[in-house]
């Protein structure tokens, strides 16, 4: 199988696209990404001048570059988007631009080539806030963004939605949870922690700490949707969750904790205005239909991931510096 994979220099594609060509030797996949802040063609290195795979920095809101892609592909795994709740606060157009826009591109060049199969990578943030003794989100629950974020990629699945509805098109969506994992980038919190501590910092808490998101290993995100490629029913959507549901302050203590640190290292800051309190994800569906459920630990997840960090701090000081901006010109040329 040709696989196009959207945004596969950032945190999830990356990893999604190390999973497949490891565990697939009879798949192909061409990664399509602008390279914006948070693509880094580091996480993808190892794949450089191997036949299975090819890289192509484009826009996928340029019809141009997406189109001749697209018609070359027999799935379309679509992560490329603006993705940080908080930049989407200071400044929302490149979110629409990406995450509406960019997905309606996608959408219509897959239309026109009859393309045979289109996976949505989306959010649990679509479904709005959770109070404490809430029923965790499903696969119907009614959508409530509450952030110019969340509210891009809501519209972004009710795109996809309608293509398969109107036009036909074989798609399948699925909303995840928070994920953590290697090459995460270093503005959201598990990386930002750690970083921060390694470098001797402290960790910015927003509000009282208190908010819960539930936590998936990223190696299990990249198996279930996998699993919906192989064997998801097309049309459907799929909830993914973790079983990690977790206050951050229990998060940040946690990371002190492996890392020996002590907690005159939590720095409490304003909250961020809007701030979904609790996310929570009942995925029985994707464990009922496809036998899918999340395999790591979220402790024993934290330790490796923490372990990774230490291993690989060349790779997060080259982000945190911007030098991995470089990477691509001196590989690819201007
Ligand atoms: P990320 O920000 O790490 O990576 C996004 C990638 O998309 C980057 O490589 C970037 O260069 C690329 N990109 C951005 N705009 C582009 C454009 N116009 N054209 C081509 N490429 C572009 O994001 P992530 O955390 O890996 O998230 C990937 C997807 O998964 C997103 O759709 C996100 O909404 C979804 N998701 C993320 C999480 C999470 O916890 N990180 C959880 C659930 C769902
Ligand atoms: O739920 C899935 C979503 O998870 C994805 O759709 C998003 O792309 C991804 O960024 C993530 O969104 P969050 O806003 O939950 O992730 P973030 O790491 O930014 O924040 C996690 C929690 O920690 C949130 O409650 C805000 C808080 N936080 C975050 C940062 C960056 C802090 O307390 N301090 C911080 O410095």
């Amino acid at each position: 199988m040709k696989i196009l994979v959207t945004g596969g220099a950032g945190f999830i594609g990356s990893n999604f696209i190390h999973h497949i060509l490891l565990k697939y030797p009879e798949h192909e996949v061409v990664n399509l990404d602008l390279l914006t802040y948070a693509g880094n063609l580091e996480n993808v290195k190892r794949w450089e001048g191997d036949g299975r795979y090819r890289f192509v920095k484009g826009d996928i809101t340029d019809a141009g570059t997406v189109d001749p892609l697209v018609a070359e592909a027999d799935a379309v795994i679509h992560f490329a988007a603006e993705s940080h709740v908080d930049r989407s606060i200071l400044d929302p157009e490149a979110f629409i631009r990406t995450n509406v826009i960019g997905t309606y591109v996608l959408l219509e060049a897959a239309r026109k080539n009859g393309l045979k199969r289109f996976h949505h990578v989306s959010t649990d943030e679509v479904f709005g806030s959770l109070g404490q003794g809430d029923a965790p989100f499903d696969e119907h629950t009614p959508y409530d963004p509450r952030s110019p974020y969340s509210a891009s990629k809501a519209s972004s699945d009710h795109l996809v939605r309608a293509y398969h509805e109107t036009y036909g098109l074989p798609v399948t969506i699925s909303n995840c949870s928070n994920n953590y994992g290697p090459y995460h980038f270093p503005e959201k919190l598990i990386p930002l922690a750690i970083t921060n501590l390694l470098e001797g910092g402290t960790v910015p808490v927003y509000g009282d700490g208190l908010q819960v998101r539930d936590w998936l290993h990223v190696e299990d995100h990249c198996r279930a949707i996998a699993d919906i490629l192989e064997r998801g029913t097309i049309g459907e959507t799929y909830c993914i969750g973790g079983n990690g549901e977790r206050p951050n302050i229990w998060i940040v203590k946690k990371l002190l904790e492996i890392l020996g640190e002590g907690e005159d290292r939590i720095e409490y800051v304003k909250d961020r205005p809007g701030h979904d309190r609790r996310y929570a994800i009942d995925f029985s569906k994707i464990r009922n239909e496809l036998g899918w459920e999340p395999s790591v630990d979220l402790e024993e997840g934290l330790r490796k991931t923490v372990a990774w960090y230490r291993d690989n701090e060349d790779w997060w000081k080259r982000v945190k510096s911007g030098e991995y901006r470089d990477y691509y010109e001196r590989q690819y040329g201007k």
